[in-house]
């Protein structure tokens, strides 16, 4: 059996950024036009008014200043409302593929290492451009890797469950070096007309390096790793291959794109993750107090300040449980990540720290990671 380490991660960090204020402005033309469209309706009481949204709203209800995107031009025209991505030719890398290779260069390039030592590539993400082939065995194929490569999907926990299978496969022998990446165009199945959510997503990609901790000179022995799933409709997206074969399957249909229940997902994700991570502190040995560092999922501000309430028994230290978010927005499976990649070069040998993401299905995956 060998030792798995993180040795290093890399965030690829989308060219456009769209502000809370850009953002509001976009949606309130686009609602603004839409009344004017349904005036008829409206007035006749057989649809509502569409609202408009506030800066001050997202920035209190999420913490959210800002997301980055692949594409700011069409997620802004209030006569389009989501992303214009250029077409690509089957021949020329993927969007997901290019996001992604951009991270693994960084990670790779931090640890010394190139991709032709790499064996394994898991792309783990909340959705996949396309069914097939897998976006995971192109990025093996751009990075010059060995070995093998797959797709897997857990929505927002990708990264944590990627990191798992990795860190096993290492463990067991089976591979040597393993690249999981997380490439998340959220910005393609977030529904920009939704006041209720139009706020939450931002798009970036991360990716972790893992290989076994002799290897290294430095990085992060992963001393554990504890996952867990329990089905809900909370957090939903009905898009699929089946679309064409139903009776209105191709409408422009709400729930084709992001859907939640924002109060109920507060109400029970949050019990469920600190429970999780409490339990896999317990069953490792490891005190609350022990912990140099919470690098949690980035979703929710008031939600982060309270699993590390939660977690740690008193108010988090100003550092101890740093967010991203204000910056990146929810990321989905990368932005536990992110905050590991920025807030993780000061701990000191032996100190420890635990990555956790949360989300869909619903989904926690928790990384106790100890510095060496
Ligand atoms: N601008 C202005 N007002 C808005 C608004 C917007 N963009 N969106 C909603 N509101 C209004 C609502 O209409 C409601 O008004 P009312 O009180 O008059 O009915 C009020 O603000 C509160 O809305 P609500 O949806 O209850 O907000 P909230 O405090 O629950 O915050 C979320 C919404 C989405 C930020 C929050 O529920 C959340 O973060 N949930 C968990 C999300 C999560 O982790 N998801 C995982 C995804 S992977």
């Amino acid at each position: 059996m060998y030792q798995p380490a993180i040795t290093a991660t890399g965030v690829f960090v989308p060219p456009d950024a769209i502000s809370n204020d850009d953002l509001v402005a976009a949606f309130n033309a686009y609602a603004d036009r839409f009344n004017a469209a349904h005036s008829d309706q409206i007035a006749e009481g057989e649809i509502n008014p569409m609202e408009h949204s506030s800066s001050d709203f997202i920035l209190k209800a999420s913490g959210i200043e800002s997301r980055y995107v692949m594409d700011r031009k069409g997620v802004l025209d209030p006569d389009r409302m989501y992303p214009a991505l250029r077409q690509r030719s089957d021949d020329e890398p993927g969007i997901m593929a290019e996001m992604a290779v951009g991270a693994c260069q960084k990670a790779l390039a931090k640890a010394g290492r190139t991709g032709a030592e790499v064996d394994l590539v898991i792309c783990a993400a909340s959705n996949m451009e396309r069914a097939y082939p897998a976006i995971a065995i192109e990025i093996q194929k751009l990075l010059g890797a060995s070995g093998f490569a797959f797709d897997m999907n857990v929505a927002c926990s990708s990264a944590t469950f990627g990191i798992q299978a990795a860190a096993d496969m290492i463990r067991a022998g089976s591979v040597r070096r393993a690249l999981v990446v997380n490439p998340e165009i959220t910005s393609g199945h977030l529904e920009w007309r939704d006041r209720d959510c139009h706020f939450i997503f931002g798009d970036v990609a991360t990716a972790t390096l893992i290989e076994r901790q002799e290897d290294a000179a430095q990085g992060f022995a992963i001393r554990s790793v504890k996952c867990a799933t329990e089905f809900s409709n909370n957090i939903r997206n009905n898009n699929g291959f089946l679309r064409r074969t139903r009776p209105d399957g191709l409408a422009d249909r709400r729930d084709m794109q992001f859907m939640q229940e924002g109060r109920k997902v507060f109400k029970e994700v949050l019990p469920l993750v600190s429970a999780h991570i409490l339990h896999h502190l317990e069953a490792e040995g490891v005190a609350a107090n022990d912990l140099k560092r919470l690098w949690l999922h980035q979703a929710n501000k008031t939600m982060n300040d309270f699993i590390g309430r939660k977690v740690l028994g008193r108010d988090p230290e100003p550092g101890e449980q740093p967010n991203i978010l204000q910056e990146f927005a929810n990321t989905s499976s990368a932005g536990s990540i992110i905050a590991f990649d920025r807030f993780s070069d000061d701990l000191k040998p032996g100190e420890t720290g635990l990555i956790c993401s949360f989300g869909a299905g619903y989904s926690v995956g928790s990384v106790i990671v100890e510095r060496f």
